[in-house]
């Protein structure tokens, strides 16, 4: 049976956003328990729909219960969901071995009993079953739909290439996934804070061509890197408030930006590269949330995008964030 008790699933090093954001958008919501990488709230008004739009979750949804075994988890699920759901098994902290091979066997222990389809379509319900060593399952479930990770746990599980010169390939891999973006290859993307390189990388390595800037210099692997179709990077080592129009291809489809800025610095110079890109379809922006005061405007800078003429702006923080959030915009 369905309780009245609602879950999020975040980073563990940013919980605390994640138990402010809920209380602050759901003023009937109490707080009921937490361990690391899960809260939960009593809601009277619980449901798989809860916690589409929080920021600082990567799941969320109505708690099932908890469960000793295998078995007990079917049980906590209505049997008339159980063929139809998506069956997403994931560790509750993914930088534990343990939770996380333990994880490994409740999924195989499930596929055996023929409950293994883990990819939703929306308007599916998903089964979240959260692991941890030493502790009993906790069972939930969510409404898949846009803006909710695909992936169990909001895991995908990036592999970082040792040639990356930074983790930042493992961000932009993120973005792409929870968000379903698909940058055409050959397409040309606009990149502000691009050094030292790890999401030109990635991003080469689609086969897109990139127009990047920052102040500092691109790793060496990263200028040299040709792509799929020839893609390569065209690298300006100059800020973002110098560019001017005929530094910019007009026919950039893309824009990425990751500079280590104070938010409202970093949206004025998006938004005058963006006014700048006839032909911008989306626009993938990390957020550095380096200060309280900055965590707390978090809708206010999914408004200030909101105003550079994007239709659909949704926000989230990936799984390789620390103080930081992601906004993808599309036209
Ligand atoms: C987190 S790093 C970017 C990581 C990079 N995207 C990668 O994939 O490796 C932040 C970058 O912002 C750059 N930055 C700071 N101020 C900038 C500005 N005004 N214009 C462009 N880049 C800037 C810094 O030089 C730094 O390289």
């Amino acid at each position: 049976m369905a309780l009245p008790f609602v879950f999020v699933i975040t980073n563990v090093p940013t919980a605390p956003l994640a138990k402010r954001e809920v209380l602050a958008a759901h003023a009937d919501a109490r707080f009921a328990f937490s361990r690391p990488g899960l809260l939960t709230f009593k809601h009277p008004s619980a449901s798989p729909a809860f916690g589409e739009a929080l920021v600082f979750a990567r799941v969320a949804g109505q708690s099932l219960g908890n469960a000793a075994s295998v078995d007990e988890t079917i049980a906590l699920v209505p049997e008339v969901l159980r063929a139809s759901a998506a069956w997403h098994v994931f560790a509750r902290d993914p930088e534990d071995a343990a939770s996380v091979s333990r994880a490994a066997q409740v999924r195989d222990a499930l596929a055996a009993k023929g409950l293994s389809r883990s990819t939703p379509s929306d308007g599916e319900i998903v089964i979240d079953v959260v692991v941890a060593e030493g502790e009993p399952l906790f069972v939930g479930h969510h409404l898949h739909g846009r803006g909710r990770w695909s992936v169990a746990g909001g895991l995908p599980e990036v592999v970082v290439p040792e040639t990356s010169p930074s983790r930042a390939f493992a961000k932009i891999e993120e973005a792409l996934v929870w968000s379903g973006l698909s940058p055409k290859r050959g397409s040309t993307v606009v990149e502000l804070g691009a050094s030292p390189g790890g999401a030109t990388l990635a991003m080469l390595m689609r086969g897109l061509h990139v127009v990047a800037f920052d102040p500092g210099e691109l790793d060496r692997r990263v200028r040299d890197f040709v792509g799929p179709g020839g893609a390569r990077v065209t690298f300006h080592e100059r800020a973002a408030g110098s560019v001017s129009k005929q530094d910019l291809p007009d026919d950039a489809r893309l824009l990425v930006s990751d500079m280590n800025l104070a938010p409202p610095v970093a949206l004025r110079y998006v938004a005058r590269v963006r006014a700048m890109l006839p032909k911008l379809e989306a626009a993938v922006l990390t957020i550095k949330l380096n200060d309280e005061k900055m965590i707390e405007q978090t809708s206010r800078w999914i408004e200030l995008v909101r105003a550079m003429r994007f239709a659909e702006v949704r926000a989230t923080q990936l799984p390789s964030h620390r103080q930081e959030m992601v906004i993808v915009a599309r036209t």
